[in-house]
């Protein structure tokens, strides 16, 4: 009788546990992610994590100075605690925009004792990611067109963005490399500023250097006149 009611419960805990997952899931598929227009929460595992974790590994050890690591859609972590433990010289951010996976991390992060982490909770299309170094990112196949673009446009040429599984549109392609996850083969993607968003910003900084200077010119010329019919 004991044993029965042990077995019970343990039945009915796993029943209510895969009902609030598979309920989660739902919401976080076809309500916060807009039916799957924006990834919904997955965590990075298997060899496809590994490999992206070293390539961010190789990127950061080069670095002497302070660098600033964001992961879009951080999900609860999976990629940046651990890196984050590595390189305590360095600053992480996980930026999310559901609550659950947010507050996994944050737990996480306070567990290993971790100071150099920061979970913010926000949308990844609307914040800026100028100040970024190496920005991380797990989307989907649908986000990598808007996504690409703001990047292109407000990255630093020195940042380096890694994609897992889903390429980025409008970026400088590095390397695509090949990975698996679950014996599937399947890829990630290096990327860096397009050498044409780096000439528009480079011919826009003349253009507006030249314009002061023909103000300035102006204005010279204009002072010098009205100084002459004073006189
Ligand atoms: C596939 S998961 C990746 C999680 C984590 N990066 C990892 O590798 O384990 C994608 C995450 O992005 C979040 N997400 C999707 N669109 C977002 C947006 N526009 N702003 C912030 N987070 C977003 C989802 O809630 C989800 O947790």
């Amino acid at each position: 009788m004991c044993c029965n009611g042990i077995l019970l419960f343990i039945g009915l805990f796993f029943f209510f546990a895969a009902t609030i997952y598979i309920l989660y899931q739902f919401y976080s598929y076809y309500i916060r992610c807009r039916c799957g227009n924006y990834g919904p929460f997955v965590s990075s595992y298997g060899k496809l994590k590994e490999d992206m974790l070293e390539e961010s590994r190789q990127f950061l050890k080069k670095s002497k100075k302070k660098m600033k690591i964001i992961d879009l859609g951080c999900g609860s972590g999976a990629l940046l605690l651990p890196l984050a433990k590595e390189f305590p010289e360095h600053e992480f951010i996980g930026l999310e925009w559901d609550i659950v996976p947010l507050t996994m991390g944050k737990v996480k992060a306070k567990m290993a004792g971790l100071t150099n982490i920061r979970f913010v909770k926000g949308d990844y299309m609307k914040e800026s990611h100028a100040d970024m170094d190496l920005i991380l990112c797990y989307v989907h196949k649908v986000t990598g067109e808007p996504l690409g673009k703001k990047l292109a446009k407000e990255i630093k040429e020195t940042a380096v963005v890694i994609s897992e599984m889903f390429p980025l549109y409008h970026l400088e392609e590095v390397k695509q490399v090949q990975s698996s996850l679950l014996g599937i083969p399947e890829k990630y993607f290096v990327y860096k500023k397009p050498a044409v968003a780096k000439k528009t910003k480079a011919v826009a900084e003349k253009t507006t250097a030249t314009k002061t200077k023909t103000a300035k010119k102006t204005t010279t010329a204009k002072t010098k006149i009205v100084k002459k019919s004073a006189k």
